[in-house]
């Protein structure tokens, strides 16, 4: 098939390439001039596991990068849209960048078309869209909601092995090119109208973080009674209706999906004169979260001014440069803001960080070097990387200044060995008296 895809960032780019790499003919649209200039370079502005060899399999031959729809040529009989839909003050969605693609789309295109829309949009968005954009025009395009549920850091798996393909469709059309199109992806593909499919992408996303903040909850209860939550977490995870996964605890979800769409659906909620309570308190929580570990280490260090601590992790989770709503960030605005002397380590997120914190007076230092910790009295974990579970605590602990405080943001260190190198081993949840 020729598809177009507009908007090349984390999931117009998966897209593109996954599509193309499946032996689809793709164009990709991207108004950014310097994401743009990147991508015409045959280069990759953003980093997820195994994309650039994608891009470059592909660049030229089945996927072509243009900068408007103006150079595409008009005969695709998929174009999928994929730009951002971000938050407003108020939680809200800004639907702008959406209604900009469908007013080019409609005058662009004179035949049949099939508009996907991965991006993520408030239940009620595409019956909306089609009422203003769809009725007044003498073609009959098609409309299909198909949300994406990628995870940054393994989302050209995601894409392939997907737990289900979600489509929301006006008419049976819709649903048998989207067959076409996913015709390699070997996974159940549920069928629904297309508000269902809004829907459903906004209630995955709430009850994942919904489960981070029950078990957020969790370890804080476990704290006061000294349980463990990570053997809480254990034991309630072999429930099958429960499952393993997302019962991490922790200084909280972060990313460019859970805020926003958490955010976007109690604004929904509110606008339909309906209170989620269990939502709301969900957001509470996890904004706590970083309150809780800056309290930690203030508590540890007995103040934070002229404290010397390193930060370790600026991206929202490992596996990508991604640093959007980071917990980590907010770790580290809230020390600059106390005046403690923070050092920052993060093996891909760096230069991201910089480009938009380089106001902050801070350190900055590489996970490699053996500076790392030297003269901090206390080190945060801020993104569970493999390379700072990894590192030599031992030599890290000689390198440090008392009370050596180790801040374990994501409960990824083994406190036992921590505490026998002689850290004071802080966490969420874990037994502080073992
Ligand atoms: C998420 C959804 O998983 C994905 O399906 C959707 O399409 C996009 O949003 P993503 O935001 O990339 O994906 O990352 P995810 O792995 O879900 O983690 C989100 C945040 O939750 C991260 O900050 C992570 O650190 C945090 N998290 C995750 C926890 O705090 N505890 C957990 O147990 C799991």
């Amino acid at each position: 098939m020729k598809i177009v895809v507009i908007g090349s960032g984390y999931v117009g780019l998966v897209s593109a390439c996954c599509l193309a790499n499946s032996g689809h003919e793709v164009w990709t649209v991207e108004k950014d001039p310097k994401r743009f200039s990147t991508l015409k370079e045959g280069h990759m502005p953003i980093h997820e596991a195994g994309l650039d060899k994608l891009f470059e399999k592909c660049f030229n031959n089945t996927l072509f990068v243009e900068n408007s729809l103006r150079t595409v040529p008009n005969a695709v009989s998929v174009a999928i849209i994929a730009v951002g839909t971000p938050s407003r003050t108020d939680g809200t969605v800004d639907l702008s960048q959406i209604e900009t693609v469908i007013e080019e789309l409609t005058a662009w295109c004179d035949y049949n078309l099939t508009i996907v829309m991965k991006s993520t949009v408030p239940p009620g968005t595409g019956q909306e869209l089609m009422k203003k954009y769809f009725a007044r025009l003498d073609k009959d395009f098609t409309y299909v909601s198909n949300p994406e549920f990628l995870r940054e850091g393994s989302a050209i798996a995601d894409w392939y092995l997907p737990d289900r393909i979600v489509l929301g469709s006006t008419n049976e059309a819709g649903i048998q090119i989207m067959e076409e199109l996913y015709a390699d992806i070997k996974a159940p593909i549920v069928t629904m109208d297309v508000t269902s499919a809004e829907m459903t992408k906004y209630a995955a996303n709430a009850f994942l973080a919904t489960k981070i903040s029950f078990i957020n909850e969790i370890a804080c209860l476990c704290e006061k009674v000294s349980a463990d939550v990570d053997c809480v977490a254990k034991g309630i995870g072999f429930d099958k209706r429960i499952g393993p996964h997302f019962l991490k605890p922790g200084i909280g979800y972060g990313g460019s999906c859970f805020p926003k769409d958490t955010r976007g659906l109690e604004a929904l909620s509110k606008r339909h004169d309906h209170s989620f309570h269990l939502l709301s308190a969900v957001i509470e929580v996890n904004k706590n979260q970083v309150n809780l570990a800056v309290e930690k280490i203030t508590k540890s260090l007995d103040g934070l001014e002229g404290k010397r601590i390193c930060v370790l992790g600026l991206a929202f989770k490992p596996g990508t440069d991604d640093i959007r709503e980071s917990p980590g960030i907010e770790i580290v605005a809230k020390l600059v803001s106390a005046k403690a002397l923070v050092t920052v380590v993060d093996p891909i997120a760096m230069e991201s960080f910089k480009a938009k914190y380089s106001q902050w007076k801070l350190t900055y230092c590489h996970e490699e070097s053996l500076e790392l910790g030297t003269n901090s009295q206390a080190i945060v974990i801020a993104t569970d990387w493999p390379q700072f579970i990894q590192l030599d605590w031992c030599a890290i602990y000689n390198r440090m200044l008392q009370p050596r405080v180790i801040l374990d943001g994501r409960n990824c260190l083994d406190a036992e060995k921590m505490k026998r190198i002689g850290f004071v081993y802080l966490a969420f949840g874990r037994r502080n008296d073992l």
